[in-house]
């Protein structure tokens, strides 16, 4: 799946639920948003049926669970063993993630990975238990830890943890959560806050960029950039991190969205939970393949559909652009 830059689409981005049961303060209201209406939601078969087009029609490779909170959907085990069935264009099990907030993944790591899963990322913003509350507005702290120690154990690894950032309440937690990871071997990332949470909540100059984390982390660390060339399409820029303060070396990413997009490597597409196709996190229009597939719309038809609405992804996303707007779906129902 090309698109007018040239552009081939190998990472597939399954939302399964707009729901979510944490209210992370740049992402939802404390209230929450009108979830989606269940009738629209597609069904466990359905998922499996365009994540099947997708493989084995359109080339793609990898395939990202995300939500809302992917682990509120029941079906997931069953969704993630019938993904580990294909096979992708080079005759290989597609690579299959999560990104989660961990809560209840305790209890399901194990048959998670027996079900094919390969890894997962885990948000966490803070280590210290009454931020975290505050951030996420849900004093859930233990039971994120226990996940993303049960994730670690079953071999859903590498564990990779997700940051977001945010001035006056957690930037000062930086070097706390990268010692954590370094002596666990988990791979941290910190994300520029993007404009996709609540309305009115994102300003651009109250965002901590990645040059300001690079100065938290300096503080206590010593990082070195890793050779850019090695960096492919993955959001992530890593840096090398030197052993200190009894911690072993390991690495850092940051993910800076908005100051250095990556636009230009971008090879994903995704599926929103009521079956929208979304050629990026910033589109302003979808494709309904629901319609299409409640229709009886056969593979290749489904096939050509999606095709087509890959082809007219936009250069980027624009969040510099004069007449940005935000999408109107938020980042829950379009996914992480
Ligand atoms: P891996 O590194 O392969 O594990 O995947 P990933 O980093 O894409 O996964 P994850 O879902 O954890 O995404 C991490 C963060 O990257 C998200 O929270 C977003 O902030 C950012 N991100 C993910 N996809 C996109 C995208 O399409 N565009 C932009 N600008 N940012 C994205
Ligand atoms: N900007 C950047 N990252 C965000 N996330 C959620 N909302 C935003 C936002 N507005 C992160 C979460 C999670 C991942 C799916 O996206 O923290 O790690
Ligand atoms: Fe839930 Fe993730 Fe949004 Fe937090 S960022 S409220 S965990 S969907």
């Amino acid at each position: 799946m090309v698109d007018r830059f040239g552009r081939v689409a190998h990472d597939l981005r399954v939302s399964l639920t707009d729901r979510c049961n944490l209210r992370c303060e740049y992402c939802m209201p404390p209230e929450g948003f009108d979830w989606l209406p269940t009738p629209q939601v597609l069904t466990d078969d359905e998922v499996i049926r365009l994540i099947t087009v997708a493989v084995e029609h359109l080339g793609i490779r990898e395939v990202r669970f995300t939500g809302g909170e992917p682990l509120l959907r029941k079906g997931l085990e069953r969704i993630v063993a019938a993904t580990s069935a294909l096979r992708t264009d080079q005759g290989l099990v597609p690579e299959t993630s999560l990104t989660t907030n961990g809560l209840g993944l305790a209890h399901r790591a194990h048959a998670l990975a027996e079900a094919g899963l390969s890894r997962v990322n885990v948000s966490l913003d803070s280590l210290d238990r009454q931020t975290y509350a505050t951030l996420a507005r849900r004093d859930r702290l233990p039971d994120v830890l226990a996940g993303i120690a049960a994730a670690d154990e079953a071999g859903l690894r590498p564990v990779k943890i997700n940051a977001v950032l945010m001035r006056g309440l957690n930037e000062h937690h930086a070097p706390d959560l990268l010692a954590f990871a370094l002596e666990r071997g988990y791979e941290l990332r910190f994300i520029e806050q993007m404009p996709l949470g609540p309305p009115e909540m994102w300003h651009r100059g109250d965002m901590v960029t990645a040059a300001e984390i690079l100065e938290l982390l300096r503080a206590r660390f010593t990082l070195l950039p890793r050779d850019v060339a090695s960096r492919g399409a993955a959001p992530a820029e890593l840096y090398d991190v030197a052993a200190a303060d009894g911690l072993p070396a390991g690495t850092v990413g940051i993910i800076a969205s908005v100051t250095q997009p990556f636009c230009g490597a971008c090879d994903r597409t995704r599926l929103t939970a009521d079956g929208q196709v979304r050629t990026c996190l910033f589109s302003r229009s979808e494709t309904d393949l629901r319609g299409l597939l409640r229709g009886g719309a056969d593979d290749a038809e489904l096939a050509a559909v999606w095709r087509t609405a890959m082809w007219g992804k936009l250069a980027g996303h624009g969040i510099d652009d004069p007449g940005f707007l935000q999408p109107q779906r938020p980042m829950s129902a379009i996914g992480g």
